[in-house]
């Protein structure tokens, strides 16, 4: 058996991210060294999830936050270092997360000239921490619309994700990926724990147009649109020509989820609901870097009826509901939606 370290053909994230510097002529570097960072603040708060059920990080920090959950331990924690992670960097002057109700601003020193903002959910599936199954962090880039060198504010935020210049995962699996994109081309890496580095493992991603997979928390089937009551049905009806049944997959990870789906081709669902009429993800840091993604690798991502990337967001923890993944099979969802809303 042969790892990365067995050969030194190897590409890592830092040297991946230099190398594709090309890819855009007036790039003078501080992408690069914040995606550097980024990495960086994963392999610290994978060391952590790694020993979770060894030290006391497990269960309930006490706290119930902006979006009303229990914030777990590691929530916390992820939140911490990614923000001190990128704090560090100088190349960001504000953070949105997840875990807090207004942005962040390193408005001081050099960071007040850096030219990003940085959306996150810190730590992803969160409530599955306990039971040992994969999570995830999720982020994204843009560029301030406020001048460099004044205070930022909101309005850096409240851009649609066609202007993310950045987006990325990682996820803390049976072994931790960072994928990441910048507009040109999906990139994964795999975390080779013998040298710390993160290895190009899959280069140029491209899901499937059409796959067997749809997850979707059925036990909201009571409270769903129509259109997706539809698609299940049609998801469940025997079609050898059409490779139906489809297969059910789903384990309330949204980064686990959507990572399976994209290298195996499939559709994740998180409608709108009579309870939650927007559904329940966020637009800014769980649904525009998913959809950045998912159509950078060939697939599409919508809230039912338009794209996710031309929402224009309104408020920063804005939910949407979210169906991404394969694009016929997106399309398939968005037509029945269309006929039964
Ligand atoms: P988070 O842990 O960051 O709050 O996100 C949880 C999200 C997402 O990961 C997942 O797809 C979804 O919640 C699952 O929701 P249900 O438990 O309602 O299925
Ligand atoms: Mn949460
Ligand atoms: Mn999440
Ligand atoms: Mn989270």
């Amino acid at each position: 058996m042969t790892t990365a370290t067995d050969s030194y053909n190897i590409t890592t994230l830092n040297e991946f991210v230099i190398r594709r510097q090309a890819d855009f002529p007036y790039a003078k570097g501080e992408l690069s060294r914040l995606l550097h960072h980024v990495g960086v603040a994963a392999k610290v708060v994978n060391k952590k999830i790694n020993k979770a059920g060894l030290v006391d990080i497990l269960g309930r920090a006490g706290d119930v936050n902006v979006q009303g959950e229990d914030v777990q331990k590691l929530d916390l924690f992820a939140n911490h270092h990614f923000i001190a992670a990128l704090r560090a960097t100088s190349e960001c002057c504000a953070i949105a997360s997840e875990e807090d109700q207004e942005i962040t601003l390193f408005d001081d020193g050099l960071s007040r000239d850096a030219k990003y903002v940085f959306c996150m959910d810190p730590l992803d599936g969160s409530s599955n921490l306990d039971v040992n199954v994969s999570v995830g962090t999720i982020f994204s880039i843009y560029r301030r619309v406020t001048e460099r060198g004044e205070h930022p504010d909101l309005s850096d935020f409240m851009q649609p994700g066609t202007e993310q210049v950045a987006a990325g995962y990682v996820i803390y699996g049976s072994s931790t990926m960072l994928v990441y994109t910048t507009g040109k081309g999906v990139h994964g890496f795999t975390l080779d724990p013998t040298i710390g580095e993160f290895c190009l493992s899959n280069p140029n991603i491209m899901t499937p147009q059409q796959g067997t997979i749809y997850s979707i928390n059925e036990g909201n089937y009571a409270h769903f649109p129509q259109g997706v009551k539809k698609y299940l049905k049609y998801c469940q009806v025997v079609d050898p020509d059409t490779h139906r049944p489809y297969t059910s997959r789903y384990i309330g990870s949204l980064v686990s989820d959507f990572h399976r789906n994209l290298l195996k081709g499939g559709v994740f669902m998180y409608p709108s609901t009579r309870k939650a009429p927007s559904g329940k993800l966020r637009l800014l840091y769980e649904c525009n870097p998913i959809a950045f993604i998912a159509e950078q690798a060939g697939g599409k991502a919508s809230d039912g009826v338009g794209r996710i990337l031309e929402i224009q967001p309104k408020d920063l923890h804005q939910r949407v509901p979210f169906y991404v993944g394969s694009r016929a099979m997106v399309e398939d969802v968005e037509a029945m939606l269309a006929e039964h809303p």
